[in-house]
């Protein structure tokens, strides 16, 4: 199958892919791979696939992997537990600087695991319903983001992650040696939604799947504070049709293509 990734003015580059690669041990042509103090910034809409193949590509290259849409969760989540008023915008800031949040790097066989405050904490808590409806509104506060990106800053600087979110290309790592955004059709992506929940045995329907997505993107697109767009000098990859091995796969390529150009 042919793989395109669009660049910001057009495309960039086309290849075939092979499904289920494994593990790579260098380029596609040798090599060695990408870094040591790279740090690959994926950003993009919810439901565009960003999570899973961002982590995909991190046990790949033996990076690290931070999805810091679970900080902003972890922030929301907290909240909502220690009854903190979502109004609060400063008591929101006190308790995003103080957050303690950790990963573990996802290998082949484990996903990473969270620990907030210490405690591990499962995914499904901070991909609730109820997490889901309010997270926008508290990744909207300049305080709260402020408290964050510091964190995700501190993080990057120890090289070799994958991290990925909706402004890391534009604010969190504007230096970041590639860049990618990642997007699919509303369609595509109200499916990928819906099957995500229904996997979880969540009840689940795809209109409303889309709705909520839309109301996202709003909000994400449109607030004051780093809104989601597309950095000047991203890749721009539509996963439209395409199997995660196969975005992988197309990411990795870009990397390799990078780091023979640097
Ligand atoms: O990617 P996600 O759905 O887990 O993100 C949760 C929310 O956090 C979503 O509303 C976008 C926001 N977010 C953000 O504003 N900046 C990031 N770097 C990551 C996520």
């Amino acid at each position: 199958m042919t793989l395109w990734a669009w660049g910001y003015n057009g495309v960039v580059s086309g290849s075939t892919a092979k499904a289920g690669a494994g593990k790579h041990q260098g380029t596609p042509g040798g090599g060695s791979p990408p870094g040591p103090f790279s740090a690959i910034a994926i950003d993009g809409p919810g439901a565009a696939g960003k999570t899973t193949v961002g982590r995909a590509l991190a046990v790949h290259l033996g990076y690290r992997f931070l999805d810091t849409g679970l900080m902003y969760r972890a922030v929301t989540w907290l909240a909502l537990q220690q009854g903190v008023s979502l109004e609060d915008t400063e008591a929101l800031a006190a308790l995003a600087r103080s957050l303690d949040f950790l990963v573990t790097t996802p290998t082949e066989a484990e996903e990473e695991v969270v620990l907030v405050e210490g405690r591990p904490v499962l995914r499904d808590w901070l991909r609730s319903l109820e997490v889901e409806e309010r997270v926008s509104e508290v990744s909207a506060l300049a305080g709260v983001r402020e408290a964050l990106v510091a964190k995700q800053r501190a993080l990057a600087q120890e090289g070799r992650v994958v991290m990925v979110g909706r402004d890391i290309g534009t604010n969190v790592l504007p230096d970041a040696p590639l860049k990618v955004y990642l997007d699919a059709s509303p369609e595509e992506r109200a499916r990928r939604r819906y099957l995500e929940r229904r996997g979880r045995g969540e009840e689940a329907d795809p209109g409303e799947a889309r709705r909520e997505l839309e109301r996202r993107d709003r909000l994400d697109k449109g607030r004051q504070v780093a809104p989601l767009r597309i950095a000047e000098d991203a890749k721009v990859v539509l996963t439209d049709g395409l199997s995660v091995e196969e975005v992988t796969e197309l990411l990795l390529k870009l990397a390799w293509a990078h780091q023979a150009d640097s």
